[in-house]
Order: C-alpha cells, then structure tokens, then sequence
C-alpha cells in the first residue's frame, strides 16, 4: 500500500516535469506562433482564465492582443481565432489544414480514435463521408429522415395537450422527442416516453454532459498522466460511457441478426452493410469499433443541442409575443390547419426560416466553438502553426461580429431578412460551425427545428408563467455551452 501510493505521487511528478520540458523545448525550437499572453511555467494561462466566465476572458484578450492569438492552457499552446473574419479564413480558406480535431484526452480515452467526432485522418474522412451520405433524407432505404421527425412530433404533440393549459417545464418533452428521432435514425425505433430503458439512456448522456463541465474533468485535458492515477469524477465518466456502448452493443447485435443486406432500416444496418461490402479490404477504416463509437457520436452530438435550441427558442417566442404572432400568421397562410406541416413548406416561409436562424445566432448554443488541431504545419496570416496544434475557433465572436450583424445583441429576426421580407443568408451564420469539420447533422437539425416549431405553433399559442417584462433571456452559463435559464409555459390549444 505505502509502497504504491508512494510510486502514486512520484510518477505523476516526474512525467509533468518530462511534458513539460517536452513540450517547451519543441514549442520553442523555431515555431512562430501567434502572440499571446505570457505563460507561467506549467500551468501557462490557467490562473488568467477564471473559469466562471472563459468566454468573457478570451474577448478581452481579443482586445489586447486581436483577432488571432497564443494562449497556454497548462503547457500546451491553443491558438484562439476570433471574429468572422480570422475563424472564415481558417475554416473554410484554409479548410484541409485546418480541419484536424484538437486532442482531448478524455475524449481520446474514451472514443480512442474512432467514430466522427474525435477522430482524425483517413478514419475520420471515411466515416464521415459515409453519415454524410447516410443522413441525407433516403439514405436510410424506404423511410425518409422527414418521416421519421413527422412521426415523433404526433407522439409529442399528444403529450402537449395532456399538459391541459397547465404551467409545466418543456425540457423533459422536448429532449425525449428530439432523443427518439435520433434513435427512429440510428436504431430504427423509437421507444414509448415511459420506457425505462430509453430513460437510463437519457439519464447517462445527462449525466456525463454535467461531467464534462466539471472542473476535474476540465484538468484531466490539461493534466491526463497525473490525474489518470487518481480516482474522481472523471473515472465516472468512463464507466459511464462503457454503459452507453454496452447499450448500443447489444442493439447492434440484434441489427446484425436480422439484417437485410438489400434493405437498410436505419443508420446502423447501413453501416453494417457498408462493413459487409469492404470486407477484406485493407484500406477500409468501416469495423464495429467505428460503428460503435459513431452511433454514440451522434447521439451525443445530437440530441442536446437540438432540445436546448428548441427550448430556448420557445423562451424567446414567450418573450417577444408579436414574433411568435407572426408565425402563426405564416402557418395560417401557408400550411394552414387541415394538415400537418412538411419540409416543402419552409421555402415559403420566409419569417419563419428568419426567426429559427436569429434563435440559433442569438442563443449562440456552444459558444466556445469545438477545438480544431491544424493537420500540417501550417502558415496563417504570416505565423506558423505547427502540426498538431490545437485552435479554437470562437464562434461567439462569429455571431456578435457586429461588423457581420446590425446589431447583435438585439434578438431581431430583421438580421436575416431582406427587401419584401425575403429570407436574407448571412455567411456568419455559424451555429454548426463551417469548413471540413462542420455539423454532420445541420441537415437533420435544421429539419428539426422547423417541424417541430411549426407544428408545436399550429396547434398551441404559448402563454408565459408571469410578466412577459419578467423573462429573462439570458443565457446560464456551461463549461461547454450556453443554456436557458429554467422556465415554465402553458400551451393553450388552437
Ligand atoms: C442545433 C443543433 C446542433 C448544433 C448547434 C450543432 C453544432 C455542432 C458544432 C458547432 C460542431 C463542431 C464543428 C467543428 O468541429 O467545427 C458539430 C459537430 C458535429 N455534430 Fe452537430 N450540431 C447540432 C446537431 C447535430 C445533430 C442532430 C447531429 C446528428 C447527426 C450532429 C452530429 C455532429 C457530429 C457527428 C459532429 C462532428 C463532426 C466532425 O467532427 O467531423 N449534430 N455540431
Ligand atoms: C476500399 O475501401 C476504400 C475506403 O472505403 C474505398 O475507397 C475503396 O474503393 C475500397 N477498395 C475496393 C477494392 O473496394
Ligand atoms: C394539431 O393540429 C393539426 C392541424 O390543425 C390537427 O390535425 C391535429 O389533430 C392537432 N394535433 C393535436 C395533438 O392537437
């Protein structure tokens, strides 16, 4: 016992001290990084960033050292672009080189390499290309995506009505619903809202999404080979995952026993089926292991994002009651009430395109953007990036760019309106980031938020708990991203 707990200590310290002077030396050695606040050995910048508020941090040192620069979170260098400027001319200008997924070592101890999210290289390239072409709207045999988003919305619209005109807190509904679409995607069904097995499901995510904001966890990236001795919050996280893949394990079993190779019912047969196909071909990254692990990603990916967007969507159509009047006036002239609404229909919807685009800029739902890694070394506005570096594209600075938005701190659907209300694009619009790594699921999310909020207003008006002066917009703050604050509504039925 003595004898380990002393080898415990020692060993972390010493392989701090080896990065350290590992990665100094090599930072050091003829890199030309962008400037940037100056770094405290070992732990860098930590102490400048207090994490309460990181994203007001990174502004102000926006202001003082600009639009491209040099932070050290611990002794790895970051570097943060800002504006849509600087993050357009990365992304998209540049977009091969910079389209690596910055390493976190949480992630890479849990996905370890495979999937969509935190992968990189030829694996990433082929699975991604593969959802890509999967997720467009019959890529999974007979059932569209539309289908699938159509059928769960009935199921929710029930719910709604059984809340009777009654005050209740949408984030329970929303998330199960917008959950079951990804699993009508993936797995093929969607499980009843009582379901227990779907709730543990649920439950997990949840739970590891609150973990990756805490603190530890947050250290574990700066500091794995210490923390990785030490129990914590962050070896939960693990099992918790480990629960999640035996989840989908076992759904994958069933896939494999049942299925068709003529007739994909769902995003897993489709990979199956793409396995079965380069059988034996070696340079095919397509095995259970990227399946796995790709089926998770897009949960992960997907399902939060999409409910909070529409949780807080509902927030500010409760706030500003003469938007929401608006597109019901919309609806009435263009669906109607003697059939549900559909896809086709958004083309000529204009306010309504407008509106859902000026929720997603103005919620502004992961602030931070998701850290990208330059995959060479890399010449941008005359620094060198060396290979490997990880940047973070703030997206925040994208969507209150004010020389991009008349006046973004205002919730104003005029800024993606133009002459005789026609929806006007804007390319700052970034909610799903841009270039190489972008969203795989902005497709099915943007399918989302319009069915969903249009049928949710074909059939309800909302009607606040209090004084509609009282709403409070902004956001609460999460490691990752930016949430409503907690709210209840009435629906009171059309
Ligand atoms: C409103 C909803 C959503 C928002 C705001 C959102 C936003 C984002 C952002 C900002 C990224 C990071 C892109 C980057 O690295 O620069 C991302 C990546 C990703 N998203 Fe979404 N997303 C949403 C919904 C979805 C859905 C429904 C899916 C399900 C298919 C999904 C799957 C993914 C995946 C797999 C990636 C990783 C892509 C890669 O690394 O190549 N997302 N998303
Ligand atoms: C092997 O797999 C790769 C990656 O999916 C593919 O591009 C290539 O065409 C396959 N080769 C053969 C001979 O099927
Ligand atoms: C929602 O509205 C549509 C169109 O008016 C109607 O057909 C449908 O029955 C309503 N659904 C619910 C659950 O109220």
């Amino acid at each position: 016992m003595e004898w380990s707990s002393g080898i415990g200590l020692w060993l972390p310290v010493l392989s701090l001290t080896l990065l350290y002077i590992f990665v100094y030396k090599k930072a050091k050695s003829g890199s030309n990084l962008p400037p940037g606040p100056k770094p405290l050995p070992l732990l860098g910048n930590l102490l400048q960033l207090r994490t309460a508020d990181i994203q007001g941090c990174l502004l102000k040192l926006r202001d003082a050292y600009g639009p491209v620069y040099t932070l050290h979170l611990g002794p790895l260098p970051i570097v943060v672009l800002s504006g849509y400027r600087a993050v357009k001319e990365a992304l998209v200008d540049q977009g091969e080189q910079f389209s690596g997924r910055g390493e976190l070592p949480i992630m890479s101890k849990t996905s370890k390499g495979y999937g969509i999210f935190f992968s990189n290289g030829e694996s990433w390239k082929q699975v991604r290309r593969f959802s890509l072409s999967t997720l467009r709207d019959f890529g999974m045999g007979k059932r569209s995506i539309e289908d699938r988003i159509l059928e769960e919305i009935q199921f929710l619209l029930e719910e709604l009505r059984n809340t009777k005109e009654l005050l209740f807190d949408p984030s329970f509904c929303l998330r199960r619903s917008v959950s079951n679409v990804i699993c009508s995607v993936v797995f093929g069904c969607r499980y009843d809202y009582g379901d227990e097995k779907f709730q543990m499901l649920l439950d997990l995510i949840q739970e590891n999404l609150r973990r990756v904001d805490n603190f530890w966890v947050q250290m574990y990236n700066f500091f794995p080979v210490i923390l990785d001795c030490f129990p914590g919050p962050h070896q939960e996280l693990f099992k918790n995952y480990k629960k999640q893949m035996q989840f989908v394990e076992e759904i994958m079993k069933s896939h494999e026993e049942s299925l068709d190779l003529t007739s994909p019912r769902d995003f897993i047969d489709a990979f199956l089926i793409k396995i079965h196909q380069e059988k034996g071909n070696q340079t095919s990254s397509f095995d259970a292991e990227n399946l796995l692990v790709s089926s998770l990603d897009i949960f992960f990916a997907g399902t939060e994002t999409t409910s909070t967007t529409l949780r807080y969507g509902l927030l500010l159509l409760l706030k500003y009651p003469e938007i929401e009047g608006r597109i019901h006036e919309e609806i009435e002239h263009v669906i109607g009430r003697n059939r549900v609404p559909c896809m086709e229909d958004r083309s000529k919807m204009p306010y309504t395109e407008a509106v859902i685009h000026e929720i997603q800029r103005f919620i502004d739902l992961l602030p931070l953007g998701v850290p990208h890694a330059v995959t060479e070394d890399t010449i941008f506005r005359g620094y060198t990036i060396p290979k490997g570096t990880t940047v973070l594209p703030i997206l925040h600075s994208v969507h209150y760019d004010p020389e991009q938005f008349e006046a973004p701190e205002m919730f104003d659907p005029a800024h993606f309106l133009g002459v005789n209300g026609a929806f006007k694009k804007n390319d700052a619009f970034m909610p799903f980031s841009a270039g190489k790594r972008m969203c795989i699921g902005e497709g099915l999310a943007r399918m989302e938020l319009f069915l969903f909020l249009t049928s949710i207003l074909q059939n309800f008006t909302l009607k606040p708990s209090g004084a509609r002066e009282e709403i409070d917009i902004t956001p609460e703050y999460s490691g990752l991203s930016k949430l409503p604050r907690q709210y209840q509504l009435c629906l009171i039925p059309h």
